[in-house]
């Protein structure tokens, strides 16, 4: 079943120069790209993101790791893949939230790290985790006229 799903790349990873990698790797798993543009991420933007995890005692590094407060005010990419289960197959390639747990070739593996004095997880990329989501959180990054199907 044709999917969509969303991929943030996030500060970390945009500012150790992955985000070719990340896209390729997310290409070759037979999906397509319907929508990609940089984002300057505002603290609001971010909040709504990760509204489900405002009670965490992390949220308030999450908000600092994707707004690019933790990496020089870096930008996000965000991209909508298309394809085949798109959802399954990106967080499989994706890796464990945990980057120390991620096996080693997932991208979360190879290039995440937890950082040694604020704890964040920076672990290179948000993927939607099911349909639900990812309905939710495309159309909170894109408008409908920014996908080309
Ligand atoms: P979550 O939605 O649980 O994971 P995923 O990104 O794999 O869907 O968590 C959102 C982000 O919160 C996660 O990517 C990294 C961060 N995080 C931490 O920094 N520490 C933690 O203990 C957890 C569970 C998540």
């Amino acid at each position: 079943m044709k999917e969509k799903t969303l991929v943030l790349i996030k500060p970390d990873a945009v500012s150790k120069g992955l985000t070719g990698n990340i896209i390729s790797e997310i290409q070759a798993l037979d999906l397509k790209i319907i929508g990609l543009k940089i984002v300057n991420v505002k603290r609001e933007l971010a909040e709504k993101h990760y509204e489900q995890l405002k009670d965490k005692p992390f949220f308030e590094n999450l908000i600092k790791h994707l707004t690019g407060e933790l990496h020089g005010n870096e930008n996000v990419i965000a991209v909508v893949f298309k394809g085949q289960d798109a959802i399954s197959k990106v967080r499989t390639c994706a890796g464990d939230t945990h980057p120390e747990k991620a096996i080693p070739n997932s991208l979360r593996g190879k290039y995440g790290r937890v950082h040694s004095e604020t704890h964040c997880f920076e672990n290179v990329l948000h993927a939607s985790d099911s349909k639900e989501s990812a309905e939710k959180e495309i159309f909170l990054w894109f408008k409908k006229e920014e996908l080309i199907e």
